[in-house]
């Protein structure tokens, strides 16, 4: 196999072995997917500047998230239905990034389960909560998380309803795979994904069947949470949520300067600025884009993070450098767990790891305290001039 220096390379890879009803969901948009695309590309306009003679001897990528050490600045974002991209993928996910010294963040519609993975790693790892219709499960998957360890619990608050995104439905996505002729034939085509899907300890999603009754459907996410999460979620059940909780609490699919402020009411540890990946509201502005404002809003007083569209240390450095506290990749270490298991998650890790720490040593800097506006060349209308 030719070297992996980058993470469209895992990308191709993981394209090729895995089932292409879950490429296809992890690599979607909502509707016409231009906030999806433009979450990379709002990356791509900010520039770096150079600096030289500086020493870069000793330098270091490590920092703190909500006071937790972290050898670099990422997190592993929530993701469901990861072991349906390997299998026990959340359990490799959880391994990986245990090794490398950054969070993981396990998603309540994942396959593997909360005491699943918690039997599998030595370190506390993030869950993230979906609150639902049914109070009593949400206060069982609290009392689930803790009885785990976890160190944080991470609110969804952008997915009261699913994003329509296309492909999942022309699909017929659900897991496990419903046997179509479409789908039997593609899956023939997986065969390393589907001996190892054999062998694996779940194939549906582990944080719900077995702990709910009647569900119609536990295998189609779009039926599930249409079904059952909560349309009503407001600030005042977030408020009661982090109360029943008692630990950190980091709330995620911020995008506005307003809900910034009443997160921060609340009493959020940290935020995460992030429209879902470009997978909720399609039209809206990308993360990179609406960090600044938020950072005006809040940032001296809470923690800000963000998702959506990073898949390089480059973009790490950028949005740290902006002000972020913290970062995490989805896709990013989906492709390489599709591509490789636990070795292609490290291998992400990796690849971000070496580009964070060499585009930082070529803008002179030694750490990530360190970084700020004066390394980046912002477009001058970057956030865009709307009307007020
Ligand atoms: C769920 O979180 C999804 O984006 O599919």
């Amino acid at each position: 196999m030719p070297a992996i220096t980058n993470i469209g390379d895992l990308k191709r890879i993981y394209e090729r072995r895995v089932p292409r009803m879950f490429f296809d969901y992890t690599e979607s948009g909502s509707w016409t997917e231009q906030t999806f695309r433009e979450n990379t590309s709002d990356f791509d306009q900010i520039r770096l500047r150079q600096r030289v003679a500086v020493d870069m001897s000793g330098r270091s990528t490590k920092t703190q998230m909500i006071g937790q050490d972290v050898a670099m600045p990422v997190a592993l974002a929530p993701v469901g239905l990861t072991g349906m991209q390997h299998a026990d993928g959340e359990i490799k996910a959880a391994r990986a990034a245990e090794a490398f010294g950054v969070p993981f963040t396990l998603s309540t519609m994942s396959i593997n389960s909360i005491e699943d993975v918690a039997e599998a790693t030595m370190k506390p790892f993030w869950f993230q909560l979906y609150t639902m219709r049914d109070g009593d499960y949400v206060a069982r998957l609290i009392e689930r998380a803790r009885a785990a360890k976890c160190s944080a619990l991470v609110i969804t608050l952008d997915l009261q309803i699913l994003g329509q995104r296309h492909k999942d439905i022309k699909n017929g996505l659900s897991a496990p795979p419903k046997l179509t002729p479409r789908s039997i034939a593609n899956l023939a085509t997986k065969w390393r994904w589907g001996i190892g899907m054999l062998g694996a300890k779940r194939r549906t999603f582990g944080n719900i069947v077995g702990h709910v009754s009647n569900i119609s459907d536990a295998s189609n996410l779009s039926a599930w949470t249409a079904e059952q999460f909560d349309p009503t979620l407001d600030w005042n059940k977030i408020a009661k949520l982090k109360e029943q909780w008692g630990g950190k609490v980091i709330l995620k699919g911020i995008l506005d300067a307003e809900d910034a402020k009443m997160a921060l009411k609340v009493g959020a540890d940290a935020i995460i600025v992030s429209n879902h990946g470009g997978r909720q509201l399609d039209g809206a502005l990308s993360s990179i884009r609406v960090l600044p404002s938020i950072l005006d809003a809040v940032g001296d007083q809470v923690e800000v993070h963000l998702d959506s569209g990073i898949r390089s240390g480059q973009d790490v450095l950028k949005a740290m450098a902006m002000g972020a506290k913290g970062t995490y990749i989805g896709r990013a270490f989906i492709y390489g767990l599709g591509a490789m298991g636990q070795e292609g998650v490290t291998k992400s890790l990796e690849v971000i790891h070496k580009e964070l720490d060499t585009t930082m040593a070529l803008c002179g800097e030694t750490s990530i305290e360190r970084l700020g506006k004066h390394n980046l060349l912002i477009p001058q209308d970057f956030e865009g001039r709307w009307q007020a």
